[in-house]
């Protein structure tokens, strides 16, 4: 008999189950690892913080900050929000904690939950999980080709192969100022034909106006005056030298001047890494520099820059593209009988304590259905022990992927996996 129950998990957010845990403790292990062979330390700020935080951050005028945050009063009416996103948290416990102080570059890594009130699709949840890095002190073109050529291992390690990166330069606080004016200069007699999102976008932030989906906003943009033609000499150079240093790291990138990313925060290098499997919500991460945030949040000024992974998306995709083996118990032990059911006990007291995984078959059922529930396992072996094998002091073994199967005495089977 099955039934719904009585309660249900929020809409857009999800239970996590095995066997997808299984795909999730890849990715986090894959991104451990990597990130630490760069010298990236994890840090865990907390998931929820003061409301001005992302407002300052993340801009005013975004949808993160204008529709999408769970912001609510605590006890004491102080203004709280469930985290959006992970930089500008970071940013504020890199300020907070005097990390500016420890030899530069300081990297981190993070991962956890993200809360956004969005409208929930496939790949859109309100609660999803990002893993994220963020390099504070390092102005160089390098350190953008790192971290990007970081994101590109982590992804290959996982066997990802099918994903495109996108990079882009939306400039400094000196030249994008001109360039905003030449955007407003182009759309002022296209207005009638944009979107009413895009309308409102011109008054506020006209640079995303470039990344609206909108089919006739898209049309409408074609001869859009380009940012990275309009870049100062600086921002420029620097956009050079980023685009070199991938090719010799033999990152294929395509630039896309479209590119200007949903947070006010950005300065300089952006990029997003898409995968053509994944429907409408195709970035599987995302990120850029933010070279003023620091000083924002009243720290001293500090270049930096940081990229995040959706997980949820990572996951799917390796569904679809990955062949997966889940872990599966080492040793079933079947058993029959009183005596037989002690000996077992101490059997797998004894292996588990060696870090292995041992599932004890249940006493009072046939061996048949102890046999049956061990292939649902995929069981690598089985032991069957019952009366006569007490007596004899020798047990019957079996490997169940090929029905290799044995005797061992009782008194060496500490010994036999290591043989194995
Ligand atoms: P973001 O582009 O907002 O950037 O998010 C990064 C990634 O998180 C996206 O590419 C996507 O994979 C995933 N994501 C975002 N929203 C959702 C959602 N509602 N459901 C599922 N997945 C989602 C940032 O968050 C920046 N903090 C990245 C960064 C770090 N920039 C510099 N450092």
């Amino acid at each position: 008999m099955s039934s719904d129950g009585r309660y249900k998990a929020l809409k857009g957010m999800q239970d996590i189950l095995p066997p997808d845990i299984y795909i999730w403790q890849k990715v986090e292990n894959a991104a451990r690892e990597i990130f630490s062979s760069y010298g990236f330390k994890e840090i865990r700020p907390p998931v929820v913080e003061s409301t001005d935080i992302f407002v300052r951050s993340i801009g005013e005028n975004t949808d993160i900050v204008e529709k999408e945050m769970y912001t609510f009063n605590d006890k004491a009416e102080r203004s709280i929000t469930l985290r959006p996103e992970g930089t500008a948290s970071v940013v504020r416990c890199y300020v907070e904690n005097h990390l500016y102080n420890l030899p530069s570059p300081q990297k981190y890594y993070y991962s956890g939950p993200m809360f956004r009130y969005e409208r929930p699709q496939s790949g859109r949840f309100r609660q999803f999980y990002q893993i994220g890095v963020e390099s504070f002190g390092s102005p160089h073109p390098a350190m953008d080709a790192d971290i990007i050529s970081m994101l590109r291992h982590f992804l290959l390690r996982l066997g990802l192969k099918e994903v495109k990166f996108q990079v882009n330069s939306i400039g400094c606080e000196r030249c994008r100022p001109d360039y905003k004016e030449s955007l407003l200069a182009f759309f002022s007699d296209r207005l009638g034909n944009l979107c009413p999102d895009c309308r409102r976008r011109y008054g506020i932030n006209p640079l995303r106006i470039l990344d609206c989906k909108v089919e006739r906003c898209i049309e409408m943009r074609a001869d859009a005056p380009r940012i990275t033609d309009s870049l100062c000499h600086d921002c420029r150079t620097h956009f050079d030298r980023l685009l070199s240093l991938l090719g010799i790291l033999k990152v294929e990138y395509i630039v896309n001047p479209d590119m200007v990313r949903g947070l006010d925060y950005y300065t300089r290098t952006t990029f997003e890494v898409t995968s053509e499997s994944l429907g409408s919500q195709n970035a599987v991460a995302a990120g850029g520099r933010y070279d003023r945030l620091v000083k924002e949040f009243g720290g001293p000024e500090t270049p930096a820059i940081g990229f995040a992974v959706g997980m949820e998306r990572i996951v799917e995709l390796l569904k679809k593209s990955v062949r997966h083996e889940y872990p599966a118990p080492n040793l079933f032990i079947a058993n029959i009988g009183d005596p037989a059911g002690k000996k077992s006990i101490l059997i797998a007291d004894e292996l588990r304590n060696k870090g292995l995984w041992i599932e004890l078959g249940d006493n009072e059922t046939s061996l048949k259905s102890q046999m049956r529930r061990a292939d649902k396992l995929s069981a690598e072996y089985v032991f069957i022990i019952g009366d006569d094998e007490i007596n004899s002091g020798k047990l019957k073994w079996k490997r169940l992927s090929d029905s290799t199967n044995g005797e061992i005495s009782l008194s060496e089977i500490s010994s036999f996996f290591i043989n194995k």
